[in-house]
C-alpha cells in the first residue's frame, strides 16, 4: 500500500485517480483549493483544502507521501509550468522526497512524422497556450535530475467514460486507432497512471496513453 497525495482532486482527472488508487487499497490525500468539491473523508481518504502554488501547502502536502500526483489546470494555462517548479522545489527540501506523476498535456506529442500535435493549424488559441505550458512544464522537468518525476500525456481527449483497462503507450508519439482518433476515458487515463505507481516503468520521463 501506497501513500499518494492527489492535487486537482477535485477534477475530471484527479477525481479518477483518487477512486482509482482507493479501489486498489493505496491511503489517498486529495487536494484541492475549494474543500466543498472534495469527497468526505473515508477509509484510507484525507481531504485537505490546499494551493499548488503554495509552497507551505506542497510541503505540507507532500511529506510523509510515497507519490504526489498532480492534475491541476483544467483550462488554465498560467498554472501549468508554476505549479510544477513550485512542486519540484519543495521536493528539493524535504529528506524523504515522494516520487511526482504530472498529468500532462498532448501538444508536444508527434502527430505524424516532424509534426506536433501543436502544429496542427486552425487550434484554438487558448488550447495553443495550455498546449505549450505543457510543453514548458516536461522541458522544465527534463532539466530535472535529483527528484523522481514521471509525466503522464494524454492523448487528444479525455472524457469521463467507461473503466476497461485497455490502454496503449507510447513515449513520444501521439496514440490514436487506425481512424486517427486519440481519446481515452479518464477511468483508463487513471488505471494507468495507477499502473505507472505500483509498477514504475517510466522514472524520470514522459509517456502518453490512449485506447
Ligand atoms: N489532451 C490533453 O492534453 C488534456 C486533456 C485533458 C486534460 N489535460 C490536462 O490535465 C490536467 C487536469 O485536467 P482536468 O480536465 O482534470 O481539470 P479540471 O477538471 O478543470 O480540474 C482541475 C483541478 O485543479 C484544481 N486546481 C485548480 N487550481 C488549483 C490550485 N491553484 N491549487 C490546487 N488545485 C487547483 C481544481 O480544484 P480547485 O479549483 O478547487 O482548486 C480541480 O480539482 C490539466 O493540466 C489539463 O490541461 C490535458
Amino acid at each position: 500500500m501506497a501513500d499518494i497525495a492527489v492535487f486537482g482532486a477535485s477534477g475530471m482527472i484527479g477525481s479518477r485517480v483518487v477512486d482509482e488508487a482507493l479501489a486498489r487499497g493505496h491511503r489517498v490525500t486529495a487536494l484541492a483549493r475549494d474543500r466543498t468539491r472534495l469527497p468526505h473523508e473515508g477509509e484510507r481518504l484525507t481531504v485537505a483544502a490546499a494551493d499548488v502554488l503554495d509552497p507551505g501547502d506542497v510541503s505540507s502536502a507532500a511529506r510523509g507521501q510515497d507519490v504526489l500526483v498532480s492534475a491541476v489546470g483544467g483550462g488554465d494555462s498560467r498554472l501549468v509550468e508554476p505549479s510544477a517548479r513550485t512542486i519540484v522545489e519543495v521536493l528539493r527540501c524535504l529528506e524523504d522526497r515522494p516520487r511526482f506523476i504530472r498529468v500532462g498535456g498532448a501538444g508536444s506529442l508527434e502527430a505524424a512524422p516532424g509534426k506536433r500535435v501543436w502544429d496542427t493549424p486552425g487550434l484554438p488559441e487558448d488550447v495553443l497556450a495550455t498546449m505549450h505550458a505543457h510543453g514548458d512544464a516536461l522541458e522544465f522537468l527534463h532539466g530535472v535530475t535529483d527528484v523522481s518525476w514521471t509525466d503522464i500525456s494524454p492523448p487528444a481527449v479525455v472524457e469521463p467514460g467507461e473503466r476497461t483497462c485497455g490502454y496503449r503507450t507510447d513515449t513520444h508519439r501521439l496514440v490514436a486507432d487506425a481512424r486517427g482518433t486519440s481519446r481515452i476515458s479518464a477511468e483508463d487515463y487513471a488505471v494507468a497512471l495507477l499502473d505507472e505507481i505500483e509498477s514504475p516503468r517510466h522514472i524520470d520521463e514522459r509517456f502518453t496513453v490512449g485506447h
